[in-house]
């Protein structure tokens, strides 16, 4: 099978589970926008069935999934050139995870990392959905057709599956019907990591605040943390090398890199030799430069809560439009009988 029977076609899933980070933002969001301008139809899902594999408070994931949304728009998502909406409204995943919990082996989704990490010790009291999550994440994918799915390394294992299931699936069926995707894995550049220790990802559970910026932040907050981040009394380097073994100075010159949409080594010709107490204060300012409309449009929309529910719903329709026909043929290649079948 060959990938040029399918239309180019980007999907990528981000839970609303609370919390928007810088990483969030760089690590995915903004790759989101750039592929939305190049030659791909972009599919981007809240994935609120994702979320409640672990325990949510309803009130807070209908406030997280909206927040999502309004991050997704503030942050160059244009709801008319993708299709944005949040998992649920489309039932078409969960249809299709459950023809894929069918296919799917046991001992495919025990090697899951991800399942180990989260579920621990206690297996035995982690939810069903848990484990059963990557099938659900390839149904996300599959049931587009999605040829692209731009992921952090940690989701590399999941799309890895989702190939096994497409070729287990079509392998069993004796069709050429789901597309085996291309991971597009996020660089180690566009990783952000923690403004106390550059050796962990930026992360909305670190119980420390000052370990991360928000996209919720203001301007006062995002410039005191970046004055407050973890640093080395070295000078700057001027060339990439004299980062190793620096990983706080690291995480800085990369952020400033993508925040300004230069490579790292640009950015060292410009300030190596800086001492960072220079440095930070022109990370800072660029930080609140490009962020700080982010969070007050963020905050503007999520005063118009309607407005939001409107685009999700109307980027659902669009979502189904795509799915139901995918699924539908799903369900006579394996042998559902129906009236709009017709097989
Ligand atoms: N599992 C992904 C994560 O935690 C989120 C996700 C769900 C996803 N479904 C997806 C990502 C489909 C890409 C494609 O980051």
């Amino acid at each position: 099978m060959t990938d040029s029977q399918f239309t180019p076609r980007v999907f990528s899933g981000i839970q609303p589970s609370g919390g928007l980070t810088l990483g969030n933002y760089l690590g995915a969001m903004k790759r989101f926008v750039d592929m939305q301008s190049a030659d791909f139809e972009t599919i981007y899902c809240m994935v609120d069935l994702h979320a409640i594999t672990t325990w949510q408070n309803p009130a807070d994931l209908r406030h997280n999934t909206r927040e999502l949304c309004a991050g997704f728009i503030a942050a160059g998502i244009d709801p008319e050139q993708s299709v944005l909406f949040n998992q649920s409204q489309v039932p078409e995943h969960a249809q299709l995870a459950w023809i894929f919990n069918c296919v799917a082996r046991m001992g495919w989704m025990q090697r899951m990392t991800q399942w180990k990490d989260k579920a621990g010790k206690n297996q035995q009291n982690a939810s069903l959905g848990l484990f059963a999550y990557p099938a659900l994440m390839a149904a996300d994918i599959l049931t587009y057709h999605a040829t692209h799915v731009p992921v952090g390394d940690d989701q590399k294992q999941h799309l890895e599956l989702t190939r096994d299931i497409a070729i287990k699936f079509n392998h069993d069926f004796g069709v050429d019907f789901f597309p085996v995707i291309e991971p597009v894995i996020e660089g180690a550049a566009t990783r952000v990591m923690s403004l106390r220790d550059g050796s962990k990802k930026m992360s909305k559970s670190d119980p420390s605040d000052m370990s991360r910026i928000n996209m919720t932040d203001d301007a006062d907050t995002i410039a005191k943390k970046i004055r407050k981040a973890k640093t080395d009394p070295d000078a700057l380097p001027s060339e990439i090398d004299g980062l190793d073994d620096r990983p706080e100075a690291r995480n800085l010159v990369n952020v400033y890199a993508a925040l300004c949409e230069q490579t790292p080594q640009q950015v060292l010709a410009e300030v190596g030799g800086k001492q960072f107490g220079e440095f930070k204060p022109m990370l800072a300012e660029l930080a609140v430069t490009k962020l700080a409309p982010i969070s007050s449009e963020m905050a503007r929309l999520m005063n118009d809560q309607a407005e939001i529910d409107r685009i999700l719903a109307r980027g659902a329709d669009r979502a189904r439009a795509i799915a139901a026909p995918i699924v539908q043929q799903t369900y006579e290649i394996v042998g559902m009988v129906g009236a709009k079948n017709g097989a």
